[in-house]
């Protein structure tokens, strides 16, 4: 008895094992991430400082910031079939900031268009959302992520509760579909970048409709299969 007492005591609770263990995605995955992120901006950073941002460096800037928005919304995307596919639940806790990346460099993109290439001319900005589709898009798509960007935090997801919060968070589908065909009207020869991020895109939104689709189907087959406790 006493003995057993001790080896129970002598157990600690599976919590404090958990928080004991080395944290890799808080202490090595999240914070390399986030440098790498920060990589683009610095090398734009460093174009400008040397002059090495080509002839026209307001247009290199406006499209890395574009490029660099688009591409990290799709990883974000990607995350949770990331997930599905390796079983590797950490890859979840790196999602909020990715997804904030890919709203910063948005918002930084946009600022490129309104301050360095139009310098708020907002007469001529209106004239380029009313009459070029792309600009329009682009704008839809922002407008899209920007209650996304608003609500990202714990604090948002109590407020509103959680279905809510992630019935409106499926947003981020047509705004990346909007940010896709924004980045293909906008090209006009050479449509092979916007074609590999339209692919990427479509199988992460295909892989999610087969994903919801199964669910779909094992929750009829659920419920065919159990009674209704009815007389
Ligand atoms: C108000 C919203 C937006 C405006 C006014 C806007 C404006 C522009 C402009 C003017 C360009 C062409 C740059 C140039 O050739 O000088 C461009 C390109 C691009 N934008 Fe946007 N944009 C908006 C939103 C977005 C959003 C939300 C995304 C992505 C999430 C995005 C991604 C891109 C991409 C990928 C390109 C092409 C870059 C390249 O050619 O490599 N844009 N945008």
């Amino acid at each position: 008895m006493v003995l057993a007492e001790a080896t129970v005591a002598e157990v600690p609770p599976r919590r404090a094992v958990r928080r004991r263990r080395f944290d890799i995605v808080g202490r090595v995955v999240k914070p390399a991430l986030f440098t790498l992120c920060l990589l683009p901006l610095a090398s734009l950073a460093w174009g400008w400082m040397h002059g090495s941002l080509g002839a026209n460096p307001i247009e290199a800037t406006t499209r890395t910031l574009g490029d660099w928005a688009l591409q990290l919304l799709l990883l974000t995307l990607a995350v949770t079939p990331a997930r599905q596919l390796t079983g590797w639940t950490g890859v979840m806790r790196l999602r909020r900031m990715l997804g904030l990346f890919a709203f910063s460099y948005a918002v930084l993109h946009v600022a490129s268009y309104v301050i360095l290439d139009q310098f708020f001319a907002w007469t001529a900005i209106w004239a380029d959302v009313v009459k070029r589709r792309y600009i329009t898009a682009g704008l839809a798509a922002f407008l899209l992520l920007l209650p996304l960007a608003v609500t990202s935090t714990s604090g948002w997801v109590k407020r509103l509760g959680a279905p809510v919060w992630r019935r409106l968070h499926r947003l981020v589908y047509p705004a990346a579909a909007l940010a896709v065909l924004h980045h293909f009207w906008m090209v006009k020869a050479d449509v092979q970048q916007p074609l590999v991020l339209a692919a990427a895109l479509a199988l992460l939104l295909g892989w999610r409709l087969i994903a919801a689709l199964r669910r779909r189907g094992e929750t009829q087959r659920m419920a065919r299969a159990t009674p209704s406790g009815k007389a």
